[in-house]
């Protein structure tokens, strides 16, 4: 498969200085997008095509395109970050571009080439580069590549056309309020995911699935949900946008990839992170049981959530309709934030790079 040469069309109009600036100073998460995007068409029998840069802005649609009706949508989320002498890089780029190459996959879209999802992210960044946060605290750009059926027409097949873009979005902490434990509701009875379905898919569908229990949990005064396995509502899954690591002292486990839980690059890059610091990480499987049982008798020291936007963040209370327990006494544990400072150290560039994770721009 060929990658298309992406046409530079930049913004007349970028915002000024003192406007980013204002923006930069407190970016919030998913609230502000910079001056530009990527934009790549395919169609059916021709391939990837019209490969461009472009202002920011409102995509126009028929109202009966395929997307909109069916949901045949894939998304990624990953970060730049702005070095100690200013130049950027992202994190683990390529192996978005596969998760993606994944998703499409699964949802009979057609698979962008590697480095052209690379090369994409790259042009947006190298444009847009005044957006990255200072090097310093934990802001970076957070690049939110997608992809969507742009068929017109109700008939459910898969499309022949489709629309990728890249957008960024400068991003501060994605829990508001620093390094606080989020409490969890365990939910028993809804389900994120089924085995042979799409939840090791990053598609829209899953997450609209999750804002109702979502919901609930907010009602109930927590801040996520974390899903069980769907066939014996007994195995610990994921949250409805992280992965789950559970702390026993030096050990570490982190549910197994089942099928129904995304296969998250914190995660993987964790798993690596956690054998340097002499730690012992692994994969398995934690029951709901085994998750209240350990943790109120002690040998279940801390559990932690991870993934692109909320980095590393300790779990604090966790509610279920069996009752409710505090993970290590409701602080940040001590691995938690070992593995937390050790990750982000690597991103901002503060560590040496030793698993060639970086992607420089
Ligand atoms: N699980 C779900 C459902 C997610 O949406 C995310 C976020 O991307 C993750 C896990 C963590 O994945 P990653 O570390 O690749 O961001
Ligand atoms: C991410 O961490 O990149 C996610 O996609 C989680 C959430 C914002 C959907």
């Amino acid at each position: 498969m060929t990658t298309p040469t992406i046409e530079l069309k930049p913004s007349s109009s970028p915002l000024s200085d003192a406007e980013r600036e204002a923006i930069l100073a407190n970016p919030g998460f998913g609230r502000h997008f910079t001056d530009h995007m990527v934009t790549i068409r395919w169609t059916e029998g021709r391939g990837w095509h019209d490969a461009q840069l472009v202002p920011y802005g409102p995509l126009a649609l028929d109202p009966a395109t395929n997307v909109l009706h069916y949901a045949q949508e894939i998304f990624e989320g990953l970060k730049a970050y702005r070095r100690p002498d200013g130049s950027v890089a992202s994190f683990r780029p390529d192996a978005n571009a596969r998760r993606f190459q994944a998703s499409a996959r699964r949802l009979a879209m057609p698979e962008l080439p590697v480095e052209t999802f690379v090369e994409a992210c790259d042009v947006l960044v190298r444009h847009d580069k005044a957006w990255v946060p200072e090097h310093g605290g934990e802001a970076s750009l957070y690049l939110r590549p997608f992809m969507i059926a742009t068929e017109v027409g109700l008939g459910v097949r898969p499309a022949n056309e489709y629309l990728f873009v890249v957008i960024a979005s400068p991003a501060g902490p994605y829990f508001p309020g620093g390094v606080k434990p989020v409490s969890i509701w365990l939910s028993e009875d809804r389900v994120r995911a089924v085995p042979g379905g799409v939840g090791d898919a990053k598609t829209g569908g899953n997450y609209a699935a999750s804002l109702l229990a979502q919901a609930e949990a907010a009602a109930k005064g927590c801040d996520q949900v974390a899903y069980l396995d769907a066939v014996e509502h007994k195995w610990v899954e994921e949250l409805g946008g992280m992965n789950l690591y559970f702390v026993y002292g030096n050990k570490l486990i982190t549910p197994t990839l089942t099928g129904s839980l995304l296969a998250g690059i914190t995660r993987d890059s964790l798993l690596k992170l956690a054998a340097d610091l002499g730690l012992e990480a692994e994969e398995g499987r934690v029951s709901i049981d085994q998750w209240q049982a350990d943790s109120e008798n002690g040998t279940l020291t801390e559990v932690f959530a991870c993934g692109t936007a909320a980095v590393i963040t300790p779990v604090g209370t966790v509610k279920s309709a069996r009752g409710e327990w505090q993970q290590s006494g409701g602080e940040p544990g001590e691995v938690t934030m070992k593995l937390r400072d050790a990750l982000l150290a690597v991103q901002t560039g503060k560590a040496e790079d030793t698993h060639g994770w970086m992607h420089e721009l």
